[in-house]
């Protein structure tokens, strides 16, 4: 009997700290956290639409969601395509523009800072601290690196273009989970 409860003791501790919520908070306005946990949802959004893409082996139409969706500036982007540029027209100005600014932009100031008026930007990187600006950039990182890979691939993809682009999506997906195993906003 003894054992048990002493079992049951155990059991009960190690499933509170279990529970425990230990994550870095980040404190931002309310209308802040609406507007981040909206742009986090269209995120699961995006990457439904990338597995589906996939799926039908349209990898030129995952690459297209990861990059004007989900890259760095990629509100920037959107601006640019209802503008009626070219995505070929857009990568020179997002790559001059990356060159500007020696590679600072977006480094430290992702999340809508750096591009400021951009428009479409979450502007909210300056509630964000520093790490968690750094995921923010290593996450557009991946998703480029995504549709990078996603953009090579020739018709008729073979099974190890399938892994090479299953792999950077998953890449992507690390960061996702390494943002959210660290913080929560308030
Ligand atoms: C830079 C950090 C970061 C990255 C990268 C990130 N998230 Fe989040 N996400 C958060 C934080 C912080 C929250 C709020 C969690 C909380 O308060 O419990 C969140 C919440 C969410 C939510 C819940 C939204 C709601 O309405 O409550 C979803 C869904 C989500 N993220 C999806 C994603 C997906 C999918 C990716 C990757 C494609 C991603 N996130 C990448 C930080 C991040």
């Amino acid at each position: 009997m003894k054992r048990l409860i002493q079992a049951i003791c155990i059991a009960t501790i190690t499933t509170a700290s279990a529970f425990a919520d230990d994550r870095q908070v980040i404190k931002v306005p309310s209308e802040i956290k609406a507007m981040f946990l909206e742009e986090m949802r269209s995120h699961l959004d995006n990457l439904n639409e990338i597995t589906l893409a996939i799926a039908s082996g349209d990898f030129k139409g995952a690459a297209y969601v990861a990059e004007t969706k989900m890259t760095f500036g990629h509100g920037m982007r959107t601006l640019m395509l209802d503008k009626g540029l070219t995505p070929e027209q857009i990568d020179a100005i997002m790559e001059s523009m990356r060159q500007q600014n020696g590679g600072t932009m977006g480094r430290g100031k992702g999340m809508g800072k750096g591009m400021g008026g951009g428009g479409q930007g979450m502007g909210m990187g300056r509630y964000m601290p520093d790490e968690v600006r750094q995921l923010g950039q290593t996450f557009h990182e991946a998703a480029a690196n995504f549709a990078k890979v996603a953009k090579s691939v020739s018709s008729p993809a073979t099974a190890e273009d399938y892994q090479n682009v299953f792999n950077a999506l998953s890449e992507t997906i690390d960061v996702c989970s390494a943002c959210h195993s660290s913080y929560r906003v308030e």
